[in-house]
């Protein structure tokens, strides 16, 4: 495993993260806990030490598994999680007084605190972001005063589904140590500014949604069934299966032969800006499949330039 440090903080972190909403089992449904807890270890064991969780993933389930593997452990795991809007409305819709109130935000990282288990998180995340909200004290007085405290160690944001330019005026400000942003096969848009504003102001980048909720694991068929009320079901509703399906396979006939999923977190690793990528994983042979492909290093030019031709504009968030 191949380590990046997390933009201007001291933190050493694998370039492949865990990514730990698919184990809250709440709005990814068919994963079995053991399951899980042995995927922790397993990444663990592989080297890496970067585990991206949230309260709002299992309402505090994610958070108490990442923080049960992470407490068996002697060296650094690095845990990210995030503060839910206070509305609960995603992507974000409100005032910050509605959102992200100085005092919800304070009263959160101690419940996610309790949840893990932990003295400390290392990187705490709003979930959600609007730039409206750019000029508020909420947000800069919970951040310095939970980082003066000690119960935190770095802060960020996670960008709005298919807009990371929503993000670039609080990364100038300098207040943040790290994004984390959609980046995929599909979704390229931070790299026009986002990717260059964060290398350029040393602002780590955690990408998420490396495979496109699953879409670019390369196994979807038309007719795949996601378990009932599964997050899965409404994201690929209606026609999108059948859509996803054409995509990845005119990606497949340019990648003649090379895998599908190895490509796409490959891909995300290629760019400099890029600190981490945070796959979602269930299972050990995932976790063994993902942890090898740090060691492969960037993708070939041509191979990138063939890339840029599969990028996709559309949200299926709303
Ligand atoms: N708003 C936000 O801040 C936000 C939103 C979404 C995600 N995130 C973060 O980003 C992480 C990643 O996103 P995600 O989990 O939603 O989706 P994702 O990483 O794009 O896709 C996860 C899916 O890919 C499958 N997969 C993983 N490795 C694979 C491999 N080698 N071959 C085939 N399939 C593979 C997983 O299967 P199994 O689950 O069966 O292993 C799962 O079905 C999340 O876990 C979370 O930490 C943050």
């Amino acid at each position: 495993m191949r380590y990046r440090k997390l933009g201007r903080t001291n933190f050493e972190i694998s370039e492949i993260g865990f990514g730990a909403w698919g184990i809250g089992g709440k709005q990814w449904l068919g994963g079995e806990d053991s399951e899980s807890l042995a995927a922790l270890r397993r990444a663990i064991e592989l080297g890496v030490n970067l585990i991206d969780t949230a309260l709002a993933y299992g309402d505090g389930h994610s958070e108490k598994l990442v923080g049960q593997v992470v407490r068996e452990n002697r060296g650094k795991i690095y845990v990210a999680t995030k503060v839910p809007p206070k509305n609960r409305i995603w992507p974000a819709q409100g005032t910050i007084a509605e959102v992200f109130p100085y005092d919800y935000i304070m009263t959160c990282a101690d419940e996610s605190l309790r949840n893990l288990g932990l003295d400390a998180i290392d990187l705490l995340q709003l979930h959600v972001w609007s730039s409206d909200w750019l000029a508020s004290g909420e947000w800069r007085r919970a951040f310095e005063d939970l980082k003066r405290s000690g119960k935190v160690r770095s802060v960020g944001i996670s960008a709005t589904e298919h807009d990371p330019d929503s993000v670039l005026g609080i990364v100038e400000t300098g207040l943040i140590d790290a994004v984390q942003v959609i980046y995929n096969i599909f979704d390229q848009a931070p790299e026009t500014r986002l990717l260059p504003l964060a290398k350029k102001l040393d602002v780590g980048i955690l990408a998420r949604v490396p495979l496109d909720e699953g879409a670019l694991s390369g196994r979807f068929t038309e007719d795949i069934q996601f378990p009932k009320g599964d997050f899965r079901e409404w994201y690929f509703r209606g026609g999108r299966r059948r859509e996803v399906v054409q995509h990845v396979d005119a990606l497949k006939r340019d990648l003649a032969g090379e895998s599908v999923p190895d490509t796409a977190l490959r891909f995300c690793l290629s760019h400099p800006a890029v600190s981490s990528v945070i796959p979602g994983m269930r299972t050990r042979a995932h976790v063994e499949s993902n942890a090898a492909l740090s060691e492969q290093g960037a993708l070939p030019g041509e191979m990138l330039a063939m890339l840029k031709r599969h990028a996709w504009d559309r949200n299926y968030y709303t």
